[in-house]
């Protein structure tokens, strides 16, 4: 099946939300009025038909076209995405009903606060595709890709489950794996074509037709942090 996007007229998506949206919520003292809920618990019943959990995630999953693509082709896996641009999932939500997609869900949500509502080794895949890369060093802490968030995504893989990784900048790719060395949990592989089977993300498809590289990479959990 393929979705005939011409039905969901895209609205107008700026590239980036308010500053105060990639803020991690203990940051505040009050809360901004227009920001992401927590969602410390999620009652994957009102998400999915079939009311189980999800097996993957996708964190930053903007206009949605690697998760709509990935759920039509796993119908027996259920996919979950994460984004704080909140017309982007207004739009992916109203795919997902208008194309009856029982096995896919989006949420409004800010990744600094972590994944509370997901189980401690319950995910096969965590998806982190083209992370917004935030040159300026100032703006460096709204990088969502944090020693937190990383801490948490080692916490919600099962043991064989994988990070999948993809960056079109090398300096982002440099950044995320002095993380993942600092955590230490994780061993670290970049990945070739073969490796690589999955739907293309919107922004893939966009660094294709820029003949701009990108880099791939997958991370395993590492054996010693699985035994600890
Ligand atoms: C360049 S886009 C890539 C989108 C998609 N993964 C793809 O490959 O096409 C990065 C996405 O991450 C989202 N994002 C950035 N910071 C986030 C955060 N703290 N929590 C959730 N999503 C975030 C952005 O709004 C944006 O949609």
């Amino acid at each position: 099946m393929i979705i005939d996007y011409k039905k969901y007229p895209t609205p107008r998506m700026r590239h980036h939300t308010g500053p105060n949206l990639y803020v991690p919520f203990n940051e505040f003292k009050v809360l901004p009025r227009f920001y992401p809920p927590l969602l410390p618990e999620i009652d994957w019943n009102q998400y999915f038909t079939n009311g189980k959990a999800p097996c993957v995630l996708d964190i930053g999953c903007g206009r949605g076209g690697f998760l709509l693509e990935y759920a039509l082709n796993h119908p027996a896996v259920n996919i979950f995405g994460v984004e704080v641009r909140k017309q982007a999932v207004e739009w992916i939500h109203s795919i997902i009903k208008g194309e009856n997609l029982l096995n896919a869900a989006v949420e409004w949500y800010n990744t600094t606060n972590g994944l509370p509502f997901i189980s401690s080794e319950s995910l096969d895949a965590v998806y982190y595709f083209f992370p917004d890369p935030w040159h300026k060093k100032k703006h460096h802490k709204r990088r969502a890709f944090n020693d937190y968030l990383v801490n948490e995504i080692h916490r919600v893989l099962k043991p064989e489950g994988k990070l999948y990784l993809m960056t079109d900048v090398i300096e982002v790719d440099m950044y995320q794996r002095s993380i993942l060395d600092t955590h230490k949990g994780f061993e670290f592989k970049y990945a070739q074509d073969e490796d690589w089977n999955l739907p293309r993300t919107d922004h893939e498809n966009f660094s294709i037709k820029k003949n701009i590289p990108y880099i791939r990479a997958i991370v395993s959990k590492s054996f010693d942090s699985i035994n600890k």
